[in-house]
């Protein structure tokens, strides 16, 4: 039988470009399971599909959480910084995309721990993350408000995108947008969430129950000159700004039946 010289074809198969598609392809399966591992772990606690993100366990999709991770992936951004999240699910997220952008970017996490005690110890804290395989989160157990006198808020700049998600009040929300206007990246984003209606939230307890009003700041921002908006109204929906104002003005007019007092400081 006459011999077959296999030689091309093994020079081919071992030759430089062949070795770093094969390289990239594998790269992509490995990265494509991590992210399924870290959905799996994300919604095997049932708390982390709440707080209107348009999640599905069913078919492990994020909702909202991909716009969150695309975002993160997008803007390659040192930090990112969360405000207010029940059980991490924005923060996790956050820290995924920058943990996979592979640059060392960390997600500043603010949240006073208000609706029970999950935020309060920081041994906890730091597990509850560590066991979605994140390290790369910082929390700080203040509100806004508190934040901002503190060295870390100083320290801060360089930031790609803000998370405003604590207090949902039009005046609070402004608190935080203006809290951090100064300390964005030249390519940043914030993004609003429950932006898209008001109505009555009782996570505080029935006692403390309170209207989400952040959709007055939307409107402002969307005829503020120098912003640009989208709105996305998916689960309680989330709304992307960019841009400079180019005036404060109409942001800064008091809110109707305006009451900063309101806006809760001490836990129940
Ligand atoms: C539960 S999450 C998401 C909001 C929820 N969708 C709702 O119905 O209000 C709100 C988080 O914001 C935090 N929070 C409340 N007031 C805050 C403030 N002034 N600054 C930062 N975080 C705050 C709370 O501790 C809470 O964990």
């Amino acid at each position: 039988m006459e011999e077959v010289d296999f030689s091309p074809v093994s020079m081919y198969l071992t030759s430089p470009a062949v070795r770093d598609r094969s390289q990239s392809r594998y790269c992509f399966f490995t990265k494509n399971n991590q992210m399924k591992d870290f959905i799996n772990r994300l919604f095997s606690d049932p708390e982390m599909l709440r707080m209107g993100h348009a999640q599905q366990l069913e078919n492990h999709n994020l909702g909202l959480g991909w716009i969150y991770y695309a975002l993160g992936r997008l803007f390659r951004s040192e930090r990112a910084v969360v405000i207010g999240s029940y059980r991490g699910f924005v923060p996790a997220v956050f820290a995924k995309s920058l943990q996979d952008n592979n640059e060392g970017g960390e997600v500043v996490f603010i949240d006073p721990s208000y609706v029970d005690n999950f935020w309060e110890d920081s041994d906890k804290v730091r597990q509850h993350f560590a066991d979605l395989g994140l390290s790369n989160i910082s929390h700080y157990r203040n509100t806004t408000q508190e934040f901002v006198k503190t060295g870390a808020y100083r320290a801060l700049s360089n930031i790609g995108v803000v998370m405003v998600d604590g207090y949902h009040s039009a005046e609070q929300a402004r608190f935080d947008y203006l809290s951090f206007m100064e300390k964005m990246a030249e390519e940043s984003m914030f993004l609003f969430h429950d932006s898209v209606q008001q109505r009555t939230s009782t996570v505080y307890g029935d006692d403390r129950s309170y209207e989400h009003t952040v959709c007055q700041l939307m409107d402002r921002m969307q005829e503020t000159p120098g912003l640009e908006t989208i709105t996305l109204p998916f689960g309680s929906g989330v709304t992307l700004v960019t841009g400079r104002p180019d005036t404060l003005e109409y942001i800064n007019k008091p809110f109707e039946n305006e009451a900063p007092e309101q806006v809760i400081s001490t836990t129940a």
